[in-house]
């Protein structure tokens, strides 16, 4: 079997990482998976039942049932479900039922694509360490919060943008500090700090960073 072709794109909350990726996939191609997203609908669904997104056993059968084709829902985007995200993305168990999936879109990416482009936490150390290229996104935490802000605010949702800020220091803590998988760059992922870039410098960067390890996965697959 050829030897799956994967950019890992790892990073904090709100660095660009997403928009990254979904970029990458275009320019190459490839399939993308936004692994947060699964996270996210294990925590909607741990809300939808009632139930405690700390709660072990309430996040595990949540984690059993998310769909990931609804991960384009709007649903998974508010700052409760992100905060709801958090907490059950530090369960070890969650990230355990929610491997194979990541692991099968990597191996075996939709559409017959001939690569796959998956962002999130520990893409590049735990769930594809061999991956072809890895890149980790970062920004410092300010930026972060102003473009979430713009962000929302093109939604049409009105929030402080300190309470952001606050949300983002409180996610990357929690995110960073939890025993499994924690948010952490590779040793080999390219550092890539999106604080001053633009959406078009920081792809260009990034695409910089890729593409002589892609370029020569490619050429070295076979034919046909
Ligand atoms: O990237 P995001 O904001 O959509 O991620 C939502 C949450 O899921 C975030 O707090 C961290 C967690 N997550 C994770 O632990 N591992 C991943 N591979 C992706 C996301």
């Amino acid at each position: 079997m050829t030897k799956p072709i994967v950019i890992a794109v790892d990073g904090t909350a709100a660095s660009g990482k997403g928009t990254l990726a979904k970029k990458l996939a275009r320019h190459f191609g490839f399939a993308h998976l936004d692994s947060g997203s699964l996270y996210r609908l294990t925590a909607l669904g741990v809300i939808r039942a009632s139930g405690d997104p700390g709660n072990e056993a309430d996040a595990v059968a949540a984690a059993g049932r998310i769909d990931p084709a609804q991960s384009d829902t709007p649903d998974i985007r508010q700052a409760p479900i992100a905060e709801a995200a958090s907490v059950v993305a530090a369960i070890p168990a969650v990230r355990a039922r929610l491997l194979e999936f990541q692991r099968n879109f990597a191996a075996t990416p939709p559409g017959g694509a001939k690569g796959a482009v998956i962002d999130g936490r520990d893409i590049g150390t735990v769930v594809w360490p061999e991956a072809t290229s890895k890149l980790f996104v970062d920004a410092r935490p300010e930026a972060r919060a102003h473009r979430r802000w713009l962000e929302l605010k093109s939604l049409g949702q009105v929030v402080e943008e300190a309470a952001i800020l606050a949300d983002i220091r409180r996610r990357d803590a929690r995110d960073s500090q939890r025993a499994v998988a924690p948010l952490k760059p590779a040793a080999d992922a390219a550092l890539l700090d999106t604080s001053n870039l633009d959406i078009d410098a920081a792809f260009a960067a990034a695409l910089a960073l890729v593409k002589a390890r892609v370029e020569e996965a490619l050429e070295a697959r076979p034919r046909g």
